[in-house]
């Protein structure tokens, strides 16, 4: 977009001016030739076309080429981006990929070069034809001048007049509109790719006469919600039902793809389901406003991003007016004071790129620090299967609790403390809720619950048991 934008900046800003211009010198140089003498006048305009059809071409081949110089120069930006970012330059340097990487951006490159001269070119064989015209025209016209003296129609000063001045004149303007034309033409690549892009339709969009969602005491209902992503073979959840209460700690587990991060989106309304609907406190999540329903929400991802800014700053993202008082009191409960007053420039310094100079458990807990902030009534959490040490364990479970407090809660849980703490465990197994109860009744009963426990959540006790163990003197 930025690349396009920038593409036609200059087209749309020079043109106007230039078509105003020449459009008036054209139609005036017209008016005077044409009272001077008809018959040169027809000459001149015979010729017009020599100028006017290589435009129509050259406009032509230039809206192909710029196309792909676009596309090209896109392809590029977003590879810069994406492998000059901490994570690509990392993974680059894991692989050790640097020489691969310096020749794919070569060839990029090679390619964008080779795209660029040709497109110039196509500029320079325009205006050579325009040139030549320029040479050739007066010659023509000089020639129907003569006859038309010899035989007596007109005088020598006429044809002078309107062949060296006022054809030229005619001819420069008709040499500019030719090149805008060209231009314009090939900005109309740039314009389809904006337009093609500002045309999608967004996924989720306010229904007309969506309500403001005021205040929420956070129950949560799903009634056969069925959804299916754009293009995927199979929906990612079917006929999925239950109901939260208001403040309750709700915990999704399920194996891998079941569906238990696409549940929150739903929830979060990043979607809407093909089938069913999503309620909160009694009201269709579709029928509230985008922005005041998720002023209600708190979300931590799995992949907790932060802004390469300072920790007060991320922290602000959640809620611009907070005072310093109130940053600090949600640091504190997040269990992250204590860290950002050892940092060197505390609530100043800045955390890099993605937050890549904080550790796992450390972003952990700035992501935390950040919902509590902007106090939520419903809190959605993908718990990071990380095994962190014991004391960045603790610490992320006393925020956690606080988090929890007094709002309604779904986590996505890998923790053996968080199913335990759970009010209701929902277990999913491909797009299916096919158990709920409270961890003891779930493992007292078996199936699914009880293999799950057996591969993720009992290992957590053992390695519980062995801290426990280590940490004794
Ligand atoms: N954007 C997407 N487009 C198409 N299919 C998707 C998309 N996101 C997820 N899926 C599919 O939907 C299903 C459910 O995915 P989901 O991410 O909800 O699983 P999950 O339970 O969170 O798994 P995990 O524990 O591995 O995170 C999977 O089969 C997945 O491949
Ligand atoms: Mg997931």
């Amino acid at each position: 977009m930025d690349n396009d934008v920038n593409g036609i900046q200059d087209v749309v800003s020079d043109t106007v001016f230039g078509v105003i211009t020449n459009v008036l010198v054209a139609v005036s140089t017209l008016v005077v030739m044409f009272v001077l003498d008809w018959r040169l006048t027809l000459g001149a305009l015979a010729l017009m076309p020599l100028v006017l059809i290589p435009a129509r071409r050259v406009g032509r081949a230039t809206y192909h080429a710029r196309r792909r110089t676009q596309e090209k120069l896109a392809e590029m930006t977003a590879y810069m981006q994406e492998v000059l970012g901490v994570s690509g330059i990392l993974l680059v340097k894991a692989f050790t990929k640097e020489r691969a990487e310096r020749q794919r951006f070569q060839g990029m490159s090679e390619a964008l070069r080779r795209l660029d001269v040709r497109q110039a070119m196509i500029g320079r064989w325009f205006s050579m034809m325009s040139m030549t015209l320029m040479t050739l025209g007066p010659a023509l016209l000089l020639l129907l001048g003569g006859y038309l003296v010899i035989t007596g129609r007109t005088t020598v000063g006429t044809v002078v007049s309107v062949v060296t001045i006022l054809a030229s004149r005619l001819a420069g303007a008709a040499g500019s509109l030719g090149s805008t034309h060209v231009d314009i033409t090939g900005s109309l690549a740039l314009f389809q790719r904006i337009f093609q892009y500002l045309d999608l339709p967004a996924d989720v969009a306010d229904r007309p006469g969506a309500v403001e969602l005021r205040a929420l005491t956070g129950a949560v209902s799903f009634r056969d919600v069925t959804f299916t992503y754009a293009g995927a073979m199979r929906p990612a959840l079917e006929s999925v039902s239950f109901d939260v209460e208001a403040g309750q700690l709700v915990a999704l587990v399920g194996p891998s793809g079941a569906g238990k991060t696409t549940a929150t989106y739903l929830l979060a309304r990043f979607y809407d389901p093909q089938d069913g609907a999503v309620i909160a406190d009694r009201t269709d999540i579709r029928d509230v406003t985008l922005e005041s329903l998720s002023g209600h929400m708190g979300i931590v991802f799995q992949d907790r991003f932060l802004f390469h800014a300072s920790v007060r700053d991320n922290l602000l993202y959640a809620k611009p007016d907070a005072s310093q008082a109130e940053i600090e009191a949600a640091a504190e409960a997040a269990c992250l004071h204590d860290f950002v007053g050892s940092l060197s420039r505390g609530y100043d310094t800045v955390v890099g790129e993605r937050g890549h100079r904080l550790s796992g458990g450390e972003k952990q807990r700035m992501a935390i620090a950040r919902v509590i902030l902007r106090d939520p009534r419903i809190v959605i959490l993908d718990e990071a299967t990380s095994n962190l040490d014991t004391v960045s364990e603790q610490l992320i479970q006393a925020a956690l609790r606080r988090l929890f407090i007094g709002r309604t809660s779904f986590v996505i849980a890998h923790r053996l403390s968080t199913v335990v703490a759970a009010d209701v465990i929902l277990v999913l197994d491909r797009g299916r809720v096919v158990d709920r109860g409270s961890h003891d009744e779930l493992l007292s009963r078996g199936g699914l619950y009880r293999t799950l426990y057996d591969k993720q959540f009992r290992k957590d006790a053992a390695t519980k048991q062995a801290d426990e163990v280590v940490a004794v003197p």
